[in-house]
């Protein structure tokens, strides 16, 4: 049975893939920031040799965007040096290491799909220091796997959840609709993970659902889909600035070119993912 170590396991996609991953198939370590602070390198190194994992998921990671511009050492700190410390101590016991990265490091004006061959480009501090810590483990590791991926919903306080929570509480909500990208299911993320830890495939992959939309196409598709179409008004807005990418639709090109099955397209994902959640009447 391999040994997982996934880190951040707190938060959203964490605490998704510690629940999705089989624990009959894969021993599951799970650790935070309290446990083990990644930018800490005693704290990894120690806790890497004691535990030996075969495999280590970092899902830890400064996330707030608006955060990240205010504290930019704060965040080149764990997105960065954290991954650093990760990749340093992963590589001296052979684990491999499957790193969750982000459509943030694209911010080109294009209307075409980023595929993996294209250069990164990022506006934010939060982009700059996820790319930061891609190129460390690019640069000082072998057995790696990148998994860039976007707009992640299936656990705790996420778009889906917003707008769910937000019928029966207020009576409209404002949307963009000059905001695209993918929205992606845990559900569909986890199966993507779990092909990486069980083969060996390393490199960079975007890892989306198939397809694209705006922001407000997503939440109208969420309201429709759990039968709550009626109850809350959708208003689009166009927003102006505002430190995410704009068009920030990744395509999965690397899935497909080495044969890896693809994530299901987003809205039969998102259909399925509110079925089981039993938001349809
Ligand atoms: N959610 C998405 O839609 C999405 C999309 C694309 C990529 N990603 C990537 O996926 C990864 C996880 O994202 P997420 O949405 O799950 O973020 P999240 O909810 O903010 O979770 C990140 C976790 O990392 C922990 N953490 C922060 N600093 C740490 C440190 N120094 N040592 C150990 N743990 C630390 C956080 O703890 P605290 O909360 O206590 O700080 C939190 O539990 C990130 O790298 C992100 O770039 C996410």
């Amino acid at each position: 049975m391999q040994k997982i170590w996934i880190t951040g396991a707190n938060g959203h996609v964490g605490s998704a893939l510690t629940e999705l991953l089989d624990c009959t198939e894969y021993q599951i370590l799970t650790t935070d920031k309290e446990e083990v602070d990644i930018t800490d390198l005693e704290q990894v190194k120690q806790y890497m040799h004691v535990n030996r994992p075969d495999v280590v998921i970092n899902c830890a990671g400064l996330t707030n965007v608006g955060y990240c511009e205010e504290h930019v050492d704060e965040a080149y700190k764990v997105n960065a040096i954290g991954v650093r410390n990760i990749v340093l101590t992963a590589s001296e016991i052979h684990a491999k290491l499957i790193h969750m990265s982000t459509d943030d490091v694209f911010d080109m004006v294009t209307e075409r799909p980023y595929n993996e061959f294209d250069k990164p480009h990022p506006k934010t501090i939060y982009g700059k220091s996820k790319e930061a810590g891609e190129n460390f483990i690019t640069k000082l590791m072998h057995r790696y796997v990148i998994i860039r991926s976007s707009w992640i919903y299936g656990i705790g306080k996420d778009f889906v959840d917003e707008v769910l929570c937000s019928v029966g509480t207020v009576a409209s909500m404002d949307v963009a609709i000059n905001r695209y990208g993918v929205p992606t299911s845990s559900d569909e993320l986890a199966k993507i993970v779990r092909y990486f830890i069980d083969h060996d495939e390393y490199g960079l992959y975007h890892a989306v659902c198939k397809g694209s939309c705006s922001r407000y196409d997503f939440a109208k598709a969420i309201l429709e889909y759990a039968g709550h179409a009626e109850e809350l008004e959708l208003i689009p807005v166009v927003v102006e600035g505002g430190l995410r990418p704009e068009y920030s639709v990744l395509d999965n090109m690397m899935l497909r070119l080495t044969e890896i099955p693809e994530p299901k397209d987003w809205q039969t994902a998102l259909k399925e993912y509110i079925k089981e959640k039993g938001g349809i009447e």
